[in-house]
Protein backbone atom coordinates (compact mmCIF):
# COMPACT_ATOMS: atom_id res chain seq x y z
CA UNK A 1 0.00 0.00 0.00
CA UNK A 2 0.88 3.64 -0.76
CA UNK A 3 2.70 2.87 -3.45
CA UNK A 4 1.71 6.15 -4.30
CA UNK A 5 2.25 10.18 -3.39
CA UNK A 6 -0.49 10.54 -5.72
CA UNK A 7 -4.09 10.27 -4.90
CA UNK A 8 -5.25 8.06 -7.27
CA UNK A 9 -8.76 7.26 -7.43
CA UNK A 10 -11.08 5.13 -9.47
CA UNK A 11 -14.75 4.49 -10.30
CA UNK A 12 -16.38 0.65 -9.42
CA UNK A 13 -17.93 1.01 -13.16
CA UNK A 14 -14.75 0.59 -14.24
CA UNK A 15 -12.92 -2.22 -12.95
CA UNK A 16 -15.74 -4.03 -12.53
CA UNK A 17 -16.73 -3.72 -16.07
CA UNK A 18 -18.13 -7.39 -17.42
CA UNK A 19 -17.39 -6.75 -21.13
CA UNK A 20 -20.77 -6.47 -21.86
CA UNK A 21 -21.16 -4.22 -25.48
CA UNK A 22 -23.11 -3.14 -28.33
CA UNK A 23 -22.43 -6.64 -30.34
CA UNK A 24 -21.62 -9.24 -27.17
CA UNK A 25 -22.35 -10.52 -23.97
CA UNK A 26 -20.51 -10.44 -20.72
CA UNK A 27 -16.33 -11.76 -21.13
CA UNK A 28 -16.20 -11.85 -17.67
CA UNK A 29 -18.22 -12.71 -14.46
CA UNK A 30 -19.76 -10.55 -12.02
CA UNK A 31 -17.60 -9.43 -8.64
CA UNK A 32 -18.61 -7.96 -5.68
CA UNK A 33 -17.55 -4.24 -5.62
CA UNK A 34 -16.72 -4.52 -2.18
CA UNK A 35 -14.10 -6.65 -2.82
CA UNK A 36 -12.92 -4.54 -5.75
CA UNK A 37 -12.16 -1.96 -3.04
CA UNK A 38 -9.69 -4.22 -1.58
CA UNK A 39 -8.25 -5.10 -4.55
CA UNK A 40 -7.46 -1.67 -5.50
CA UNK A 41 -6.09 -0.21 -2.48
CA UNK A 42 -3.60 -3.18 -2.01
CA UNK A 43 -2.97 -2.15 -5.97
CA UNK A 44 -2.09 1.05 -4.28
CA UNK A 45 -5.15 3.21 -5.41
CA UNK A 46 -6.11 5.95 -2.64
CA UNK A 47 -9.95 5.67 -3.34
CA UNK A 48 -13.08 5.09 -5.57
CA UNK A 49 -15.83 6.46 -6.79
CA UNK A 50 -19.34 5.00 -8.21
CA UNK A 51 -22.78 4.91 -9.26
CA UNK A 52 -25.34 4.37 -7.43
CA UNK A 53 -26.26 1.42 -9.56
CA UNK A 54 -23.17 -0.13 -9.46
CA UNK A 55 -23.43 -1.07 -5.61
CA UNK A 56 -27.32 -1.12 -5.35
CA UNK A 57 -28.51 -2.69 -7.92
CA UNK A 58 -31.96 -0.58 -9.49
CA UNK A 59 -34.92 -1.32 -7.80
CA UNK A 60 -33.49 -2.67 -4.73
CA UNK A 61 -35.63 -2.60 -1.58
CA UNK A 62 -34.53 -0.79 1.40
CA UNK A 63 -32.96 -3.45 3.46
CA UNK A 64 -31.06 -4.80 -0.07
CA UNK A 65 -29.53 -0.77 -0.29
CA UNK A 66 -28.88 -0.40 3.44
CA UNK A 67 -26.64 -3.61 3.17
CA UNK A 68 -24.83 -3.33 0.28
CA UNK A 69 -23.95 0.39 1.05
CA UNK A 70 -22.96 -1.45 4.52
CA UNK A 71 -20.90 -3.43 2.43
CA UNK A 72 -18.99 -0.51 0.70
CA UNK A 73 -18.39 1.81 3.72
CA UNK A 74 -16.99 -1.40 5.80
CA UNK A 75 -14.38 -1.94 2.71
CA UNK A 76 -13.55 1.76 2.99
CA UNK A 77 -12.89 1.70 6.20
CA UNK A 78 -11.09 -1.41 6.70
CA UNK A 79 -8.93 -0.50 3.68
CA UNK A 80 -8.54 3.45 4.36
CA UNK A 81 -9.75 4.13 0.60
CA UNK A 82 -11.32 7.23 0.60
CA UNK A 83 -14.63 7.95 -1.33
CA UNK A 84 -14.09 10.84 -3.10
CA UNK A 85 -16.60 11.10 -5.75
CA UNK A 86 -20.31 9.42 -6.06
CA UNK A 87 -22.20 10.02 -9.21
CA UNK A 88 -25.91 9.04 -10.67
CA UNK A 89 -26.93 6.42 -12.91
CA UNK A 90 -29.39 7.69 -15.14
CA UNK A 91 -28.62 6.08 -18.71
CA UNK A 92 -29.27 2.11 -17.39
CA UNK A 93 -32.47 1.53 -17.07
CA UNK A 94 -35.14 1.92 -20.29
CA UNK A 95 -37.11 4.39 -18.36
CA UNK A 96 -33.87 6.76 -19.07
CA UNK A 97 -33.66 6.28 -23.11
CA UNK A 98 -35.08 9.74 -23.49
CA UNK A 99 -33.06 11.18 -20.94
CA UNK A 100 -32.81 12.01 -17.56
CA UNK A 101 -33.64 15.74 -16.54
CA UNK A 102 -34.73 16.25 -20.14
CA UNK A 103 -36.74 13.39 -20.77
CA UNK A 104 -39.46 14.56 -22.56
CA UNK A 105 -41.63 12.86 -20.40
CA UNK A 106 -41.90 15.10 -17.56
CA UNK A 107 -42.81 11.90 -15.23
CA UNK A 108 -39.53 10.13 -16.08
CA UNK A 109 -37.99 13.86 -15.53
CA UNK A 110 -39.35 13.95 -11.95
CA UNK A 111 -38.27 10.69 -11.38
CA UNK A 112 -34.61 11.06 -12.58
CA UNK A 113 -34.32 14.50 -10.05
CA UNK A 114 -35.63 12.14 -7.17
CA UNK A 115 -32.97 9.29 -7.81
CA UNK A 116 -30.43 12.35 -8.06
CA UNK A 117 -31.36 14.14 -4.76
CA UNK A 118 -31.18 11.01 -3.10
CA UNK A 119 -27.91 9.83 -4.30
CA UNK A 120 -26.93 13.54 -3.26
CA UNK A 121 -28.08 12.43 0.78
CA UNK A 122 -25.98 9.40 0.22
CA UNK A 123 -22.90 11.47 -1.14
CA UNK A 124 -23.17 13.41 1.85
CA UNK A 125 -23.54 10.68 4.25
CA UNK A 126 -20.47 8.90 3.06
CA UNK A 127 -18.52 11.97 3.01
CA UNK A 128 -17.68 12.73 -0.90
CA UNK A 129 -16.90 16.11 -1.82
CA UNK A 130 -17.96 15.92 -5.44
CA UNK A 131 -21.15 14.80 -7.27
CA UNK A 132 -20.70 14.52 -11.04
CA UNK A 133 -23.41 14.64 -13.03
CA UNK A 134 -22.66 12.91 -16.87
CA UNK A 135 -25.84 13.22 -18.68
CA UNK A 136 -25.44 11.02 -20.95
CA UNK A 137 -28.83 10.17 -22.23
CA UNK A 138 -29.69 13.77 -22.43
CA UNK A 139 -29.55 14.95 -25.90
CA UNK A 140 -31.35 13.32 -29.10
CA UNK A 141 -30.72 10.77 -32.50
CA UNK A 142 -32.89 13.33 -34.41
CA UNK A 143 -32.55 17.61 -33.96
CA UNK A 144 -36.89 17.25 -34.58
CA UNK A 145 -37.39 14.88 -31.82
CA UNK A 146 -36.88 17.83 -28.76
CA UNK A 147 -37.41 21.39 -28.28
CA UNK A 148 -34.47 22.19 -27.94
CA UNK A 149 -34.67 25.76 -26.26
CA UNK A 150 -36.75 23.60 -23.72
CA UNK A 151 -34.69 20.79 -23.28
CA UNK A 152 -31.68 23.53 -22.25
CA UNK A 153 -33.98 25.01 -19.54
CA UNK A 154 -35.08 21.61 -18.32
CA UNK A 155 -31.49 20.65 -18.07
CA UNK A 156 -30.45 24.04 -16.09
CA UNK A 157 -33.62 23.48 -13.84
CA UNK A 158 -32.70 20.18 -13.12
CA UNK A 159 -28.76 21.37 -12.25
CA UNK A 160 -30.23 24.00 -10.63
CA UNK A 161 -32.82 22.17 -7.93
CA UNK A 162 -30.12 20.25 -7.08
CA UNK A 163 -27.33 22.53 -6.50
CA UNK A 164 -30.15 24.43 -4.21
CA UNK A 165 -31.02 21.42 -2.46
CA UNK A 166 -26.96 20.65 -1.57
CA UNK A 167 -27.08 24.75 -0.46
CA UNK A 168 -30.33 24.07 1.50
CA UNK A 169 -28.78 21.02 3.53
CA UNK A 170 -25.43 22.35 3.90
CA UNK A 171 -23.95 19.99 1.98
CA UNK A 172 -19.74 20.29 1.50
CA UNK A 173 -20.49 19.11 -1.82
CA UNK A 174 -19.91 20.07 -5.26
CA UNK A 175 -21.12 19.18 -8.76
CA UNK A 176 -18.90 18.52 -11.53
CA UNK A 177 -20.79 18.25 -15.09
CA UNK A 178 -19.46 15.83 -17.52
CA UNK A 179 -19.23 16.89 -21.33
CA UNK A 180 -19.21 14.49 -24.08
CA UNK A 181 -20.47 15.05 -27.78
CA UNK A 182 -21.51 11.57 -27.99
CA UNK A 183 -22.99 7.95 -27.44
CA UNK A 184 -25.13 6.72 -25.73
CA UNK A 185 -27.37 9.11 -27.83
CA UNK A 186 -26.51 10.23 -31.44
CA UNK A 187 -25.97 13.82 -29.86
CA UNK A 188 -25.54 14.31 -26.40
CA UNK A 189 -26.36 18.00 -24.62
CA UNK A 190 -22.98 19.46 -23.01
CA UNK A 191 -20.97 17.71 -25.67
CA UNK A 192 -17.62 19.84 -24.64
CA UNK A 193 -15.60 21.57 -21.77
CA UNK A 194 -17.00 24.87 -23.81
CA UNK A 195 -20.24 24.06 -24.20
CA UNK A 196 -20.64 23.16 -20.35
CA UNK A 197 -18.80 26.37 -19.29
CA UNK A 198 -21.29 28.91 -20.96
CA UNK A 199 -23.97 26.24 -19.28
CA UNK A 200 -22.95 26.53 -16.30
CA UNK A 201 -22.48 30.60 -16.39
CA UNK A 202 -26.47 30.73 -17.38
CA UNK A 203 -27.22 28.77 -13.61
CA UNK A 204 -28.46 30.64 -10.57
CA UNK A 205 -26.48 28.03 -8.59
CA UNK A 206 -23.65 27.68 -10.71
CA UNK A 207 -21.27 28.80 -8.15
CA UNK A 208 -21.13 25.08 -6.79
CA UNK A 209 -21.12 23.48 -10.39
CA UNK A 210 -17.66 22.86 -12.16
CA UNK A 211 -16.25 20.49 -14.72
CA UNK A 212 -15.23 16.93 -14.78
CA UNK A 213 -14.21 16.64 -17.96
CA UNK A 214 -12.75 13.10 -20.01
CA UNK A 215 -9.77 12.41 -21.62
CA UNK A 216 -11.27 10.06 -24.46
CA UNK A 217 -14.84 12.38 -24.55
CA UNK A 218 -12.72 15.84 -25.66
CA UNK A 219 -10.51 13.58 -27.85
CA UNK A 220 -13.93 12.21 -29.56
CA UNK A 221 -14.63 15.24 -30.71
CA UNK A 222 -11.47 15.93 -32.23
CA UNK A 223 -10.40 18.91 -29.14
CA UNK A 224 -7.67 18.64 -27.14
CA UNK A 225 -7.73 17.58 -23.28
CA UNK A 226 -4.70 19.44 -21.77
CA UNK A 227 -6.71 22.68 -23.65
CA UNK A 228 -9.93 21.82 -22.12
CA UNK A 229 -8.09 21.42 -18.65
CA UNK A 230 -6.67 24.78 -19.17
CA UNK A 231 -9.54 26.92 -19.55
CA UNK A 232 -11.66 24.88 -16.81
CA UNK A 233 -8.47 26.06 -14.87
CA UNK A 234 -8.79 29.36 -15.59
CA UNK A 235 -12.54 29.63 -15.14
CA UNK A 236 -11.76 28.22 -11.69
CA UNK A 237 -13.93 25.34 -12.59
CA UNK A 238 -11.85 21.93 -12.52
CA UNK A 239 -13.59 20.35 -10.12
CA UNK A 240 -12.56 16.49 -10.70
CA UNK A 241 -10.83 15.11 -13.54
CA UNK A 242 -11.43 11.69 -16.07
CA UNK A 243 -8.48 10.33 -16.89
CA UNK A 244 -8.38 7.19 -19.69
CA UNK A 245 -7.38 6.83 -23.34
CA UNK A 246 -8.76 7.19 -26.85
CA UNK A 247 -7.15 6.93 -30.21
CA UNK A 248 -8.59 9.63 -32.67
CA UNK A 249 -12.52 10.38 -33.55
CA UNK A 250 -14.28 7.26 -33.14
CA UNK A 251 -16.68 5.65 -30.14
CA UNK A 252 -15.81 5.90 -26.64
CA UNK A 253 -12.78 3.62 -25.70
CA UNK A 254 -12.21 4.21 -22.39
CA UNK A 255 -8.50 2.86 -22.79
CA UNK A 256 -6.10 2.89 -19.93
CA UNK A 257 -4.44 6.36 -19.84
CA UNK A 258 -1.50 7.12 -22.11
CA UNK A 259 -2.59 4.14 -24.59
CA UNK A 260 -4.31 6.54 -26.46
CA UNK A 261 -2.84 10.20 -27.17
CA UNK A 262 0.43 9.69 -25.34
CA UNK A 263 2.05 13.06 -26.56
CA UNK A 264 -1.45 14.35 -25.55
CA UNK A 265 -1.12 12.45 -22.03
CA UNK A 266 2.52 13.69 -21.56
CA UNK A 267 1.60 17.25 -22.14
CA UNK A 268 -2.05 16.42 -19.48
CA UNK A 269 0.25 16.00 -16.56
CA UNK A 270 2.62 18.10 -17.20
CA UNK A 271 -0.22 20.67 -16.26
CA UNK A 272 -1.65 18.79 -13.84
CA UNK A 273 1.67 18.31 -12.07
CA UNK A 274 3.63 21.33 -13.10
CA UNK A 275 0.75 23.67 -13.40
CA UNK A 276 1.12 26.57 -15.96
CA UNK A 277 5.10 27.32 -17.00
CA UNK A 278 4.67 30.91 -17.20
CA UNK A 279 2.10 31.30 -14.27
CA UNK A 280 2.78 29.00 -11.46
CA UNK A 281 0.85 30.77 -9.25
CA UNK A 282 -2.01 30.71 -11.31
CA UNK A 283 -5.04 28.23 -10.61
CA UNK A 284 -3.65 24.41 -9.76
CA UNK A 285 -5.94 21.33 -10.35
CA UNK A 286 -5.62 19.64 -6.05
CA UNK A 287 -8.45 16.97 -7.03
CA UNK A 288 -7.82 13.35 -7.27
CA UNK A 289 -6.12 11.72 -10.53
CA UNK A 290 -9.40 9.65 -11.24
CA UNK A 291 -9.20 6.95 -13.85
CA UNK A 292 -12.50 6.52 -15.82
CA UNK A 293 -11.61 3.72 -18.23
CA UNK A 294 -12.77 -0.15 -19.27
CA UNK A 295 -10.06 -3.06 -19.01
CA UNK A 296 -10.69 -4.30 -22.56
CA UNK A 297 -13.30 -7.40 -22.74
CA UNK A 298 -10.44 -9.56 -24.30
CA UNK A 299 -8.73 -9.25 -20.79
CA UNK A 300 -9.79 -12.11 -17.72
CA UNK A 301 -9.48 -11.09 -14.36
CA UNK A 302 -5.94 -10.92 -14.26
CA UNK A 303 -5.90 -8.57 -17.13
CA UNK A 304 -8.68 -6.33 -15.24
CA UNK A 305 -5.85 -5.94 -12.26
CA UNK A 306 -2.68 -5.52 -15.22
CA UNK A 307 -4.84 -2.58 -16.63
CA UNK A 308 -5.85 -1.04 -13.05
CA UNK A 309 -1.99 -0.78 -12.43
CA UNK A 310 -0.90 0.25 -16.18
CA UNK A 311 -3.22 3.63 -15.62
CA UNK A 312 -1.15 4.47 -12.26
CA UNK A 313 2.15 3.32 -13.78
CA UNK A 314 1.51 5.54 -16.65
CA UNK A 315 0.82 8.65 -14.63
CA UNK A 316 3.46 8.25 -12.41
CA UNK A 317 5.98 8.07 -15.21
CA UNK A 318 4.73 10.84 -16.66
CA UNK A 319 5.09 12.32 -13.85
CA UNK A 320 8.31 11.94 -13.60
CA UNK A 321 9.02 12.47 -17.20
CA UNK A 322 7.90 15.51 -16.92
CA UNK A 323 9.00 16.85 -14.10
CA UNK A 324 12.34 16.22 -15.30
CA UNK A 325 11.18 18.21 -18.31
CA UNK A 326 10.48 21.13 -16.60
CA UNK A 327 13.37 21.27 -14.96
CA UNK A 328 15.77 20.30 -17.46
CA UNK A 329 17.65 24.08 -18.50
CA UNK A 330 17.90 23.32 -21.99
CA UNK A 331 13.85 23.41 -21.80
CA UNK A 332 13.78 26.37 -19.49
CA UNK A 333 16.16 28.12 -22.46
CA UNK A 334 13.85 26.84 -25.38
CA UNK A 335 10.71 27.83 -23.02
CA UNK A 336 12.46 31.63 -23.56
CA UNK A 337 13.24 31.57 -26.88
CA UNK A 338 9.50 30.61 -27.68
CA UNK A 339 8.13 33.48 -25.83
CA UNK A 340 6.62 31.38 -23.00
CA UNK A 341 6.93 33.84 -20.66
CA UNK A 342 6.48 36.76 -21.86
CA UNK A 343 3.16 35.68 -22.69
CA UNK A 344 2.48 35.99 -19.13
CA UNK A 345 3.21 39.60 -19.62
CA UNK A 346 0.25 42.09 -20.28
CA UNK A 347 -0.23 43.33 -23.33
CA UNK A 348 -0.77 46.91 -22.05
CA UNK A 349 1.65 48.35 -19.27
CA UNK A 350 0.59 49.10 -16.05
CA UNK A 351 -1.76 52.39 -16.27
CA UNK A 352 -1.45 51.99 -20.13
CA UNK A 353 -4.67 53.61 -21.95
CA UNK A 354 -6.06 52.76 -24.81
CA UNK A 355 -5.39 56.65 -25.78
CA UNK A 356 -1.65 55.67 -24.82
CA UNK A 357 -1.43 52.78 -27.55
CA UNK A 358 -2.97 55.18 -30.29
CA UNK A 359 -0.53 57.35 -29.63
CA UNK A 360 2.45 54.86 -29.61
CA UNK A 361 3.46 55.55 -33.08
CA UNK A 362 6.28 52.52 -32.47
CA UNK A 363 3.17 49.55 -31.97
CA UNK A 364 2.22 50.60 -35.08
CA UNK A 365 2.93 53.22 -37.54
CA UNK A 366 6.86 52.49 -37.66
CA UNK A 367 6.08 48.74 -36.30
CA UNK A 368 7.94 46.76 -38.52
CA UNK A 369 5.69 43.52 -39.57
CA UNK A 370 8.04 42.39 -41.72
CA UNK A 371 10.96 41.93 -39.25
CA UNK A 372 8.91 40.70 -36.73
CA UNK A 373 7.61 38.04 -38.72
CA UNK A 374 11.07 36.79 -39.03
CA UNK A 375 11.46 35.81 -35.52
CA UNK A 376 11.99 32.31 -34.90
CA UNK A 377 10.25 30.79 -31.86
CA UNK A 378 11.36 27.18 -31.85
CA UNK A 379 8.19 25.53 -31.51
CA UNK A 380 9.82 22.31 -32.88
CA UNK A 381 13.04 22.10 -31.00
CA UNK A 382 10.86 22.50 -27.68
CA UNK A 383 8.50 19.87 -28.68
CA UNK A 384 11.74 17.57 -29.57
CA UNK A 385 12.78 18.15 -26.11
CA UNK A 386 9.58 16.91 -24.53
CA UNK A 387 9.43 14.18 -26.70
CA UNK A 388 13.15 13.55 -25.94
CA UNK A 389 12.21 13.31 -22.07
CA UNK A 390 8.76 11.37 -22.91
CA UNK A 391 10.66 8.79 -24.95
CA UNK A 392 14.45 9.11 -23.96
C1 LIG B 1 -18.38 7.45 -20.27
C2 LIG B 1 -18.53 8.22 -19.04
C3 LIG B 1 -19.12 7.63 -17.86
C4 LIG B 1 -19.21 8.65 -16.75
C5 LIG B 1 -19.74 8.06 -15.54
C6 LIG B 1 -19.92 9.10 -14.47
O1 LIG B 1 -17.41 6.72 -20.44
O2 LIG B 1 -19.17 7.69 -21.14
O3 LIG B 1 -17.23 8.48 -18.66
O4 LIG B 1 -18.33 6.58 -17.48
O5 LIG B 1 -17.97 9.18 -16.40
O6 LIG B 1 -20.92 7.43 -15.83
O7 LIG B 1 -21.23 9.39 -14.32
MN1 LIG C 1 -15.73 7.63 -21.52
MN1 LIG D 1 -16.20 9.61 -17.32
Amino acid sequence: MAQHDINFSFGLWTTGWSGQDQFGSASRAHRNPADDVRKLAELGAWGFTFHDDDVVPFGSDDATRAKLLGEIKDAAEETGMTIEMVTTNLFSHPVFKDGGVTSNDRNVRRFALRKVLRNVDLTAELGAKTFVMWGGREGSEYDGAKDLYAALDRYREGVDTVAAYIKEKGYDIKIALEPKPNEPRGDIFLPTVGHALGFIAELEHGDIVGLNPETGHEQMAGLNYTHGLAQALWADKLFHIDLNGQRSIKFDQDLVFGHGDLTSAFFTVDLVENGFPALPNATRYTGPRHFDYKPSRTESVEGVWDSAVANMEMYNMLAAKSKAYREDPEVQEAMKTAGLFELATPTLAEGETVADILADTTTFEDFDADAAAQRDFGFVRLNQLALKHLIG
